[in-house]
């Protein structure tokens, strides 16, 4: 039998060495049978520096000399959302699988795009919604599935913080695609989709800075029976940041802040359990959606069975609806 430490290290490479890409490079750095090989950014003091510090063996200046690297298995998208599609388009070019953050590009013409060229150069691709992967969201997903508290009557769920306006930071940079919808709320659409799978009909209103920028969106998507989920995302308020499934016999609540490690509660027959994940904490939460990834590869598999390309083009989809419905053009 051949264990973790005798496979053949699976080599990625990081482009745009921003806040998430340290995140994820840290919790990589803790998994057996994969390394940090090289790493992008537009500048090469930044790319030293990120290099020495999680001991990566290649540092680029440009993110197009990662991709002419033929040494590397898988590269991480980290850059802005606007520059997503070309960053995969150009490593799945090379034959890279790719690993893109979320929103896995603009829009769903772009994703499609991006699903094709993979299909195309028979590369594995995937969007990182890394919560799709942790266990507590997966625990709540098999109990939702089960009905253990019967069917779902109501979802509410939110992401919302608080920072200083600030156009050098991207998330209020709107060339950059800034905006709460795309980078937060897209997390309470996703405790929605999977689960309850697509609306019939959305509602949405939004607030926005003067530069066009939305600050906050609040949407109702409405499914058969009644059922809605009341969704809402803010970059200028402090939300709890939960997901809570309000069903027949019972609520299942994942507690702040629900896409990352957290804990689950159950509220049933007038009371409350707690049920804790154990989670180390010493890492983030990025290495479960990469250990599955890892996996795929070493499968030969151009598709997540999880995160399926027809659920990053739903997610898309719905995205796009939104935007429609509050006016959001980028
Ligand atoms: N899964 C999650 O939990 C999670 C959390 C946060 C963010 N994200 C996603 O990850 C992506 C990056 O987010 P982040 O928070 O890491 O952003 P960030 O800290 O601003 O880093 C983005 C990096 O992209 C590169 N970049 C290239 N062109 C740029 C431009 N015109 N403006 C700014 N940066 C540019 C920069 O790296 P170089 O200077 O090295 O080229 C920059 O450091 C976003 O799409 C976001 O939605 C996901």
């Amino acid at each position: 039998m051949t264990t973790q430490s005798q496979l053949k290290k699976i080599k990625w490479g990081i482009i745009g060495l921003g806040g998430i890409a340290n995140k994820f490079a840290s919790d990589l750095l803790t998994i057996e049978d994969a390394e940090l090989y090289a790493v992008a950014s537009r500048s090469q003091e930044k790319a030293d520096d990120f290099a020495k510090k999680y001991g990566a063996t290649k540092a680029y200046a440009t993110y197009e000399d990662l991709a002419n690297d033929p040494n590397i298995d898988a590269v991480y998208i980290a850059t802005p959302h606007v520059l997503h599609k070309e960053n995969a388009l150009m490593c799945l070019e090379k034959g890279i699988a790719v690993l893109g953050e979320k929103p896995f590009a603009m829009n769903a013409a772009d994703v499609d795009i991006m699903i094709a060229k993979a299909k195309e150069k028979n590369v594995l691709l995937m969007e990182a919604l890394w919560t799709y992967f942790l266990p507590h969201y997966r625990y709540v997903l098999n109990e939702l599935e089960n009905k253990t508290y019967g069917n779902i009557l109501k979802i509410e769920s939110d992401f919302g913080f608080q920072r200083p306006f600030d156009t050098n930071d991207r998330l209020f940079n709107k060339a950059v695609g800034g905006g709460s919808l795309l980078d937060i709320g897209i997390y309470p659409i996703f405790a929605s989709l999977s689960t309850l799978g697509m609306p019939i009909t959305i509602t949405a209103d939004a607030t926005f800075f003067e530069n066009g920028v939305d600050a906050s969106c609040n949407m109702v998507f409405n499914y058969n029976d009644n059922v809605e989920a009341h969704l809402k995302s803010s970059i200028l308020e402090v939300f709890p940041t939960e997901a809570i499934f309000y069903c027949e016999k019972g609520t299942i609540k994942i507690n702040r802040e629900f896409h990352c490690p957290s804990t689950v509660s159950i509220i049933a027959n007038g009371q409350e359990k707690v049920i804790d994940f154990e989670y180390d904490s010493n890492i983030f939460g990025y290495k479960y959606e990469t250990i599955h990834f890892n996996q795929l590869l070493r499968d030969g598999k151009k598709e997540s069975d999880i995160m399926t390309f027809n659920f990053s083009r739903k997610l898309i989809k719905l995205l796009d609806d939104v935007r429609e419905i509050i006016n959001l053009k980028y």
